[in-house]
């Protein structure tokens, strides 16, 4: 099979290019990435010369080069992961979420209808179902909740998705959803919670929870989701959405008191810093859909998950110290100056 990645130089396809390319000799795995902040090519350094393996830098907003691209190319499958991704930059910049997230997905559904690609799978996010009250632990998102989404990053995944059912239901293209939790892991970028937290605390630097640091979020190791990816594009049901997460709820509290913990920092480095607008409360993902359908099983808990996510940062201090040093630190002066 050949499959084309996008937004393989981020966090999530990154990932799922190193275990793929290792995993499926046989099958040519080709990552396309724009490189915006958030791409590294450092990345993918590991598997850049696998023989299955080849990068290309482009953009999924540009329809004459993703058209000419699927041309020459005859994918089999396409997995879209490339998306603007953070929250608190889609509430700084909307409109560039709704190019890349919605207008980009569009380009690229269009090139698999004309090109006649196999699957298109559309990487999307437990957020389009909104958020769930902190005090019904009784409560999941299974893949019938409706759509409810809260933030600029949110509403442009949902309509992601939209499309891509509509693009089944409407021209018959063989798409798959799959909606995941939280992730973390190795090669995240560290402006989101966990690596942020992390790469903070060594340096012995303030640690900025948002409002009382209540929220709950279900967290999920990277390669536990990259395997439900797998699985779905393998033996999914072609215009089907799956549910992916991991059962581990935690409040963003205890995530950072567990990394303070296990790096042996005090907990006087946390800060309460002004709370996120439109702060979704809780998510909890219902994965029964896929445990009984296609018989994914999670590989990691969180207590495992951490320890070895940590473990990675600490051996591999040269990858974030680049994002540190470079414009990463304005995002963070101006992002975190208002919070104060
Ligand atoms: P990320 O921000 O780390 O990576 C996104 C990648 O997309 C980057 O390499 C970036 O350069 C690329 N990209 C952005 N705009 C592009 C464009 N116009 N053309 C081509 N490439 C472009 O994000 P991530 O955390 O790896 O998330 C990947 C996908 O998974 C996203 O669609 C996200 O919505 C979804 N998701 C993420 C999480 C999570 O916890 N991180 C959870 C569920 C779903
Ligand atoms: P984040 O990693 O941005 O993921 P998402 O908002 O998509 O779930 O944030 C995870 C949680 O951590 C969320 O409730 C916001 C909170 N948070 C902080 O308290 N401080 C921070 O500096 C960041 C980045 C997030």
């Amino acid at each position: 099979m050949k499959i084309l990645v996008t937004g393989g130089a981020g966090f999530i396809g990154g990932n799922y290019a190193i275990v793929m390319t290792e995993r499926y000799p046989e099958d040519e795995i080709v990552v396309l990435d724009a490189l915006t902040y958030a791409g590294n090519l450092e990345t993918l350094a590991g598997i850049q010369d696998r023989p299955n393996f080849r990068f290309i830098k482009g953009d999924i907003r540009d329809r004459a080069f993703i058209f000419d691209l699927f041309e020459k190319e005859n994918f089999d499958v396409v997995i879209n992961f490339a998306a603007e991704s953070h929250v608190d930059r889609s509430i700084e910049n909307p409109g560039i979420f709704l190019e890349t997230n919605v207008m980009g997905v569009q380009v690229l559904l269009d090139a698999c209808r004309k090109y006649g690609v196999g699957r298109y799978h559309q990487v999307s996010t437990d957020e389009v179902y909104g958020d769930l009250p902190l005090d019904r632990p009784d409560l999941l998102f299974t893949e019938e909740t409706p759509i409810h989404t809260s933030s600029p990053y949110s509403a442009s995944k949902a309509s992601a998705d939209l499309l891509t059912l509509a693009y089944h239901r409407t021209f018959g293209l063989p798409v798959t959803v799959s909606r995941c939790s939280n992730n973390y892991g190795p090669y995240h970028f560290p402006e989101k919670l966990i690596p942020l937290m992390i790469s903070r605390a060594l340096a012995d630097e303030s640690l900025p929870v948002y409002g009382e640091g209540l929220n709950v979020r279900d967290w999920l190791y990277v390669t536990d989701h990259c395997n439900a990816i797998d699985l779905i594009v393998r033996k999914g049901r072609v215009g089907e959405v799956y549910n992916i997460g991991g059962h581990n709820e935690r409040t963003n509290l205890e995530v950072v008191k567990t990394i303070l913990k296990q790096l042996g920092k005090p907990e006087s480095l946390i800060h309460f810093v002004k709370d996120r607008p439109g702060h979704d409360l809780r998510y909890a993902m219902d994965p029964t859909k896929i445990e009984t359908e296609l018989g994914w099983k999670p590989e990691y808990d969180f207590d495992t998950g951490i320890r070895k996510t940590i473990e990675w940062y600490l051996e591999n201090k040269d990858w974030w110290q680049h994002i540190l040093n470079g414009e990463y630190r304005e995002y963070y002066d101006r992002m975190y100056k208002e919070r104060q």
